[in-house]
Order: structure tokens, then sequence, then C-alpha cells
């Protein structure tokens, strides 16, 4: 129930309004999001590489309504591939597809994901494209096999509550795709998605284990325990090649955890974002959790 409504609120203008002019919000986004500027994020991964964790750097931001906008977004990817070439860090992009304009154009959408791949690909790492709610899955997933007709160096987010998951990873396998398996934060219909959290983590666990067995390229993306636990198990039976696979979690949650993973000697990426536009992903980052948001409702409340 609270994250359904979160989840609802994560999409409506009022209360963005209401929340971003709240003065305590700052210090809780704070802990989500490394940072209004791109250079105070690189100094976050600049940390996260000291700790032997590598990086996603993110800028915020979706749904774009003008082109004008996208290319805007574009550049701002450029620039974080310059940095995390000229820095030389151990670090990738993630993008959105509707910050890029998936919702104004497709062909033009897919032409400034090409000039990320093909940068990205000449500075030697991968783009990672997250994956939105499921009125985007099938444009993303198409745009990510085209973008694969021609450049390797392309992963994209699947989300285990969504039923079609299952096959749409026996596609992405056989094209070596990178596939990054995480859970799904949207607010989704009971006739696309499992609606019981019970039945999401066990549909998580299905896929990890044929993922696991059979995946050229493999992120898993979640800080449930047991299911890093499963991971873990399988991945020693399996014994594959560490370069093949990582584990991923999300910048400021679980670090005791992200510490843990690396102490132990697994590879770890932190999906790292920042920029001004941080309403929806820090709602949904409150959804996830019921602490949080009660948390913020006593705040909401008190204001
Ligand atoms: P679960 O929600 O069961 O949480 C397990 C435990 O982790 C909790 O008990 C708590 O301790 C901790 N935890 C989880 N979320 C927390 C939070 N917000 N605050 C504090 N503690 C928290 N989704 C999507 O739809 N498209 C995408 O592209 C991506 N991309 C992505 C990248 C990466 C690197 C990660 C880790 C996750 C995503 N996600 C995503 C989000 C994902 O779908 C999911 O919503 C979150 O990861 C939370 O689910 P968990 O797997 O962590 O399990």
């Amino acid at each position: 129930m609270l994250r359904a409504f979160f989840l609802y609120l994560s999409t409506h203008p009022g209360m963005q309004r209401r929340v971003t002019r709240m003065r305590m919000t700052r210090s809780l986004v704070r802990r989500f999001i490394a940072g209004e500027t791109l250079d105070e994020a690189l100094q976050a991964i600049q940390q996260l590489n000291k700790d032997g964790i590598r990086a996603s750097l993110n800028v915020l931001g979706e749904n774009v309504t003008t082109h004008d906008e996208a290319d805007a977004a574009l550049q701002e990817y450029q620039r974080e591939i310059e940095a995390i070439n000229q820095r030389q860090l151990d670090a990738n992009i993630s993008i959105k597809l509707t910050q890029l304009g998936l919702d104004l154009d497709f062909e033009r959408c897919y032409e400034r994901v090409v000039k990320l791949v093909e940068q990205a690909g000449q500075a030697g790492f991968d783009v990672e494209v997250d994956m939105e709610n499921s009125a985007y899955t099938d444009m993303t997933l198409n745009l990510v096999h085209r973008i694969r007709d021609h450049y390797s160096n392309i992963g994209v987010a699947v989300q285990a509550y969504l039923y079609r998951s299952e096959s749409d990873i026996e596609d992405l396998m056989k094209r070596d795709i990178k596939i990054r398996l995480v859970k799904g934060a949207y607010k989704e219909p009971p006739d696309r998605a499992f609606p019981r959290k019970r039945q999401v983590d066990e549909n998580y666990a299905r896929l990890l284990k044929r993922l696991i067995e059979r995946a050229p390229r493999l992120a898993i993306a979640t800080h449930d325990i047991r299911l890093i636990d499963r991971a873990r198990t399988w991945l020693r039976e399996t014994d594959r090649d560490p370069a093949s696979y990582e584990f991923q979690m999300i910048y400021g949650i679980r670090r005791d955890l992200q510490a843990l993973l690396v102490g132990e000697g697994w590879p770890l990426r932190v999906y790292v974002p920042y920029g001004t536009h941080w309403y929806p992903y820090f709602m949904r980052r409150l959804a996830e959790r019921p602490a949080n948001v009660f948390f913020l409702l006593r705040h909401l409340f008190r204001s």
C-alpha cells in the first residue's frame, strides 16, 4: 500500500513542488544522491574506486518534453564520458531513454544513444540502459537490440517483477548483451507484474539462477541479502569467470553490505546519480523502504 502510494506521488507535480521546497528533504536526498554537479559525483566515484568499488554514473532526469532538453542530457552524458576517461576512473554510465527523448521520437533517441555508445566504446567502457516503467519495455529492448547489431558495449536492466522478463532474458542472452537483473521500481498493474513482493523475490531467484548458468555478461543488482547469499553460492558452484559478472548496488544504500562484498573479493559496481532533477528518483528510493517513508511523512505533516 505505502509503496504504491509513494510511487503515485513520484509522478505528482503538486507533491513534487511541496517536497522539493521542504528544507529537511535536502539532507535525506543527499543520502541517495552524490551531489548536484558532475564534479561532486566524480569525487564520490574517486572515493568508491579507492575502496575497490566500480561505479555507474547517471545524471538524474526522465521524461523530457522537448528535443532541446534531450540534447542537453546528451551533452551532459558526453561530458561524463570525457571526465571518466580523462580521470581514468573505473566507471561506466547508466542512461534513461526517456531523458534522451524516447517519448518524442524513437529515431532521434536512438541516434543520441549511438553517439554515447560510440564515445564510451572508444574510452573502453559500457553504456547501461536503465529500464523505466512497462510502457517503455518494448521500445527500450528494441533500441538495445538495434544498438547491439553494431556495438558490443551495451547493457540493459531487466525487471524481475515483470512476467515477460523470463522470455526477454533469453533474447538478450543470445545476443551477448549485458543484463542487469533488478526487482523493478515502478508501479505496475497485476496483469504485467507480480503483485506480491514474495513472488517478485522468487522470480528474481529463478531468473538469477538461469543467468548465472548461462548469461555471458551479468550484473546482480540488489541489496537483498538472501538473494546475494544465493548468488554467492551459485557463483561458487559454477566457477564463473569473475570478469563476466558483478554485483551492483545503489549509492547510499547498504554501505555495510557493499564493504562486506568487496572485502570478500566480489566485483561490485555502485550506481551513482547526481543532478538537480532528483524528485522521481528520490521518491522511488523512499517507496522501497517503509522506514524512509515514515521519516518523510513525519516531516511532511510537521511542515
Ligand atoms: P528489497 O527492496 O527487498 O530490499 C532489500 C534490502 O535492501 C532492504 O531490506 C533494505 O535493507 C535495503 N534497501 C533496499 N532499498 C532501500 C532504500 N531505498 N533505502 C534503504 N534501504 C534499502 N529498477 C528499475 O526498475 N529499473 C532500473 O533500471 C533499475 N536500476 C537499478 C540499478 C541498481 C544498481 C540497483 C541496485 C537497483 C536498480 N533498480 C532499478 C531498483 C530496483 O528495481 C529495486 O527497486 C531496488 O534495488 C530495491 O530492491 P532490492 O533488490 O534492493 O530489494
